[in-house]
């Protein structure tokens, strides 16, 4: 058994205000929903990021005025599908670099190495498997060249203003003076673009929190009836803020027998399972400094739903 996620679940459902962590969104299961998720027309995020890094890759490049060789060091590559379009770029004008995923899942990697082997035979990888803030902290894959850190995807929108700049804290401490990290933050927006791509009509993002309860009775022997559970998530133009929950549509009882506990909910009681957190450039200014980073570029889409933003120490 999962210790962390054991003590995690079980923390949550114990408190005052229920909550389960996204992080526990991507089990094998979970990973596939998102792969969904990513391909719904309505997850705009996708798409303006691909465009970002497949129109404007020269121009962030330049921005990032390397010496060669360096590195591009991927926090959580997942399957590098974005990234592809940028490693493509600078395959072809054979720039001399390597690219370094490191991703939790072996699986992802997996079929990210797979990929990448097939469409960038030439591409120098040097993949890392496991919790990226031990690797960057304890191995040393810096060397002396210097690294370019990815962290990508609006990941930094699970994370609320403390942690996002706790976070941003650590990656600076693993980085040397000169590295830089390009930043993947979602952008405010029309609010109904946003409300769609959460709370979408095709079920998918229902089916990926309700997937977390499969996973605790999977994991934890549990009894969820998922059917006694609904999804609601709604965003507040005024916060930025994304929240996702889970609702018990009836006053039940839930036993997690691996962990000998159980659990009582509320007629309508909410787990909060998720934050997406959405930034206006100005946010993101102060986050940088807040965090000891410096905003050197902002590149957005051309709808200006997203930027990739190059953070300096
Ligand atoms: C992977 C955290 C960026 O918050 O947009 C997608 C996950 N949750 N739909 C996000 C997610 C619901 C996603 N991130």
């Amino acid at each position: 058994m999962d210790q962390q996620f054991a003590k995690d679940i079980v923390e949550g459902l114990s408190a005052a205000k229920k909550r389960l962590s996204s992080k526990y969104f991507y089990d094998a299961v979970g990973s596939k929903i998102f792969q969904e998720i990513m391909n719904m027309p309505e997850y705009y995020l996708t798409d303006s990021e691909f465009e970002i890094l497949s129109l404007q890759g020269k121009q962030i490049i330049e921005a990032v005025h390397f010496k060669q060789p360096f590195n591009i060091i991927e926090l959580g590559a997942g399957d590098g599908f974005k990234t592809f379009k940028l490693l493509e770029y600078l395959v072809k004008t054979k720039i001399d670099f390597h690219y370094v995923p490191i991703d939790i899942s072996q699986g992802a990697m997996d079929s990210l190495l797979e990929k990448l082997h097939q469409k960038l035979p030439k591409l120098s990888i040097h993949p890392r498997v496991g919790d990226y803030f031990k690797i960057l902290n304890n191995e040393n894959i810096n060397t002396d060249i210097p690294s370019l850190l990815l962290f990508l995807g609006s990941n930094i929108g699970n994370y609320s203003n403390l942690d996002a700049v706790r976070l941003l804290q650590l990656f600076g401490a693993g980085m040397k003076k000169n590295d830089k990290l390009l930043l993947g933050v979602d952008l405010m927006k029309n609010p109904r673009t946003i409300q769609y791509a959460y709370d979408d009509l095709h079920g998918i993002t229902k089916r990926f929190n309700i997937n977390l309860l499969l996973r605790i009775n999977r994991e934890l022997e549990g009894d969820f009836k998922v059917d006694d559970f609904d999804f609601y998530c709604h965003y507040s133009p005024i916060t930025g803020e994304v929240r996702s929950y889970l609702i018990s549509l009836r006053k039940q009882t839930v036993c997690l027998k691996k962990v000998s506990k159980s659990f009582n909910f509320d007629y309508n009681e909410l787990i909060w399972t998720e934050l997406s957190k959405k930034y206006a450039l100005e946010d993101i200014e102060s986050l940088a400094e807040n965090s000891g980073f410096k905003v050197e570029k902002h590149f957005l889409d051309c709808k200006h739903y997203f930027t990739d933003t190059l953070l300096i120490k």
